[in-house]
């Protein structure tokens, strides 16, 4: 059972409480600690197996305006420590069970508010602009944080293939859900699919990142394969994973986190250590694959420290109520 594991933080302070609950509640059915300890066996077995998928290149170039001084994540943690409710809540979860996830053949259709609606075949879309590896800061809204380096081409790139109209105001992205695929999907845990959105602004900003790869590889399953969104100074959640489609719309859309929880996830969702999540802090984070359990936590940066790049986005605004 995988609540014996001796997660990073305690999973009362990281997890949403509906999705916490409901885990207790199966653990106080589930009772004994013999099959608890089975479970655990079963599960580190099959977590080998996906593990030792054999990985695919992706050559990109370094960008240089995005190194960063500070260490990358060990690709291990990258890839065995994700979020990906598709396919179960333990963070251990995506890496065990995504390998069901068929990333061949792929579409991603963009419509809604462009001049031209188009839909790519995923092996299509990598060759619209060159691909760049760019190390970007992760940071999740649980309190943790990861350095990955990315793949990808700016989001940019192909929103100015499709032309957005005079109209179009926001983006929203949606992720695959289909239940013989993705055993989370059958899970009241979120509304699926899994939804997203940025501003068009925030969308065509140079660092959103539409993103095939990571550590020179294509995406393994659990990160999101074969196309994902990355926005680095923004929660984590905003990065759907597996993405089948992009709507431009002149309506704020209707994320799934938003629709979860409103009053813990907002619309925009930007990294900012001055305004608490509703059950904790949002001042520090713990850097994973850092060390111990134990290691201090660092500050957490405004905008995940790129203040410089983005802030102009929200001059004005109110981010207390804008959250
Ligand atoms: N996208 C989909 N489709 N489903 C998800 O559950 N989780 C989000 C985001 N994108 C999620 C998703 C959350 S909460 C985080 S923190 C990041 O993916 C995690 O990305 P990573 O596992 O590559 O670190």
């Amino acid at each position: 059972m995988r609540s014996l594991r001796i997660p990073l933080i305690p999973s009362s302070e990281i997890t949403p409480r509906h999705v916490f609950e409901a885990r207790r509640g199966f653990l106080r059915q589930a009772g004994s600690v013999a099959l608890a300890a089975s479970g655990l066996t079963a599960s580190l077995a099959q977590r080998t197996q996906a593990e030792t998928a054999p990985a695919v290149k992706l050559a990109a170039k370094p960008n240089p305006a995005y190194a960063l001084a500070e260490q990358p994540t060990p690709y291990k943690d990258v890839t065995g420590y994700n979020n990906f409710y598709e396919f179960g809540t333990d963070k251990r979860d995506p890496a065990e069970r995504a390998h069901t996830l068929k990333t061949r053949p792929w579409t991603l259709q963009v419509d809604g508010l462009v001049k031209t609606p188009m839909t790519f075949a995923i092996d299509d879309l990598i060759k619209i602009a060159p691909l760049e590896e760019r190390v970007y800061r992760h940071r999740c809204v649980e309190g943790w944080s990861m350095v990955v380096p990315w793949i990808g081409f700016p989001l940019a790139e192909l929103l100015q293939r499709v032309g957005p109209t005079g109209d179009a105001k926001y983006v929203e992205f949606t992720s695959l859900a289909d239940q013989k695929q993705m055993p989370g999907i059958g899970s009241g845990v979120l509304d699926w699919p899994y939804r997203e959105g940025l501003r068009l602004d925030e969308a065509n900003h140079p660092l959103t990142l539409l993103t095939f790869g990571l550590y020179g590889e294509v995406l393994p399953p659990q990160n999101g394969a074969p196309v994902r969104i990355v926005v680095p100074w923004k929660y984590g959640f905003k990065s759907a994973k597996s993405i089948v489609k992009i709507s431009l719309t002149n309506r704020l859309p209707l994320t799934s986190w938003n629709r979860t929880a409103p009053e813990e996830y907002g619309f925009y969702s930007n990294v900012n250590p001055n305004v608490d999540h509703p059950r904790w802090s949002q001042a520090t984070e713990r850097r994973i694959g850092a060390g111990t359990l134990f290691a201090p936590k660092q500050k957490t940066l405004m905008f995940n420290g790129y203040e410089a790049q983005v802030g102009q986005l929200y001059a004005g605004m109110d981010l207390r109520k804008f959250f």
